[in-house]
């Protein structure tokens, strides 16, 4: 059971406002639903009295994020403008997640390698080494514990902190400043400093790696391959760094929380899990599918005339491809709304879809695995350490998640 209601079809305006608040914080607005009753975009207005065509329809979704002719550069003018926090993140200098090709291709390509399957499988002994550490602390310290400061946030960081390489003194900095930067897109008037300090740190460790890059570490390996051949610059290196710490260590810690949480509000999928280990896989898609943490991610601007559902889209004109829409399409997933671990779940677009779709799933894949085949087993008596209503979603943020999430055992 969840904790609040689904409520169906609450009914849509002619030009509706977005974002539309959500209703619950664990599922999409209902208004989604009469959207996705027409086949094509919705005019929606955004903040700043400027419009954008928002698609809502799994089909549709895949067929925007597919076609380049949708640019992902927010400095392009026509890019739709979330809030005034997330424009202020928007500024700053562009890693590939906001380039277009072909630049964003060069840059992906120096890194395919290092996310590939085979690479982050050869990985998962490690990871799972260091969630079972984390674990222990956790138990050893005793009851009651919040899940996302003392495990989730301290796991995902370990593990990219491993991949770059990042002396074991500074975890605890390096977790601190993450955490500051994510409020960023929230909050505009906290101050950017996290995002300097990060920044800052990221050159200085990468400096000093240049010295003697030998390790068996991703970023001895792209400054000696991509660096010194002069195919990437000193810079471009720390600004993907720095997009693959705050990519990886937020998200998948939030993913883990939200599925704990849908765990102990649906007992039923939790024995399902407890019973069959094979359902494990299904289960993790399944979360993130019915979760969709990135859901205002698919932001695009028009490059030129393009007809999307019958919909003509002008060049300059902004589009919303909404993930979290396609991942609750009826069409595709029936009964959308009900946390269901032995659907097959497997071609959501949680991880979105095209050239920007998550170049680190395999390596979220795996830190979910790990989590939900050792956590509840080990911890059979985990419950909330309050009651369910008490649990608050963060419905409004860029990244979905729990404020926190108390639990005793
Ligand atoms: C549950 C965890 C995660 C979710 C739900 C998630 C989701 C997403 C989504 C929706 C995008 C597309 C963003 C866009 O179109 O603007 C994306 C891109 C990306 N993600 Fe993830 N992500 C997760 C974990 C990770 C991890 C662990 C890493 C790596 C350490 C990572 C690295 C990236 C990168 C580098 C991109 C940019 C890809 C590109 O533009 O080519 N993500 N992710």
């Amino acid at each position: 059971m969840s904790s609040c209601p689904v409520i169906h079809g609450a009914g849509a305006s002619s030009a509706p406002a977005f974002p539309i608040k959500r209703q619950c914080p664990f599922h999409p607005p209902k208004q989604y639903e009469d959207f996705q009753q027409q086949a094509g975009p919705t005019k929606v207005q955004m903040w700043d009295g400027t419009e954008a065509w928002l698609f809502t329809r799994y089909e549709e979704v895949r067929n925007v994020l597919a076609d380049n002719r949708f640019s992902g550069n927010p400095a392009i003018k026509g890019f739709p403008s979330l809030s005034p926090a997330r424009n202020a993140v928007l500024e700053a200098e562009p890693a590939f997640i906001r380039m277009d090709p072909p630049e964003h291709g060069r840059h992906r390509r120096m890194l395919t390698k290092e996310f590939m399957i085979k690479r982050v499988s050869a990985l998962r002994p490690k990871i799972e080494s260091i969630f079972n550490r984390l674990l222990d602390r956790m138990i050893e310290k005793g009851p009651p514990a919040n899940l996302n400061e003392d495990l989730f946030l301290p796991f995902t960081s370990e593990v990219i902190a491993d991949l770059l390489d990042v002396p074991h003194k500074d975890h605890a900095f390096f977790q601190e400043q993450s955490l500051k930067k994510v409020l960023l897109d929230v909050d505009p008037s906290i101050p950017k400093e996290a995002s300097a300090k990060i920044l800052d740190y990221l050159d200085k460790l990468i400096t000093e790696r240049a010295k003697n890059p030998v390790g068996d570490d991703m970023l001895s390996r792209l400054i000696v391959e991509q660096v010194q051949p002069g195919h990437l610059t000193h810079r471009e290196l720390v600004v993907m760094a720095d997009l693959l710490l705050m990519a990886g260590h937020e998200t998948t810690a939030n993913q883990m929380a939200l599925g704990v949480y849908s765990f102990l509000t649906n007992p039923d999928q939790l024995q399902l899990l407890l019973g069959d280990p094979a359902l494990l896989r299904g289960a993790v898609e399944e979360m993130l599918r019915f979760h969709t943490i990135v859901h205002y991610n698919a932001f695009r601007v028009a490059l030129e005339d393009v007809e999307v559902a019958g919909q003509l889209i002008k060049k300059g004109e902004s589009v919303i491809a909404l993930i979290a829409g396609a991942n609750r399409d009826p069409s595709i997933f029936p009964n959308p709304d009900k946390f269901d671990i032995t659907r097959k779940a497997d071609h959501h677009v949680a991880f979105s879809f095209g050239i920007h779709q998550c170049l680190g799933q395999p390596l979220a894949r795996v830190e979910l695995q790990t989590v939900f085949s050792t956590l509840f087993q080990r911890m059979p008596t985990l419950k909330f350490a309050v009651p369910a209503e008490q649990i608050k979603g963060k419905g409004d943020h860029f990244v979905l998640g729990v404020e926190s999430l108390p639990v005793t055992w």
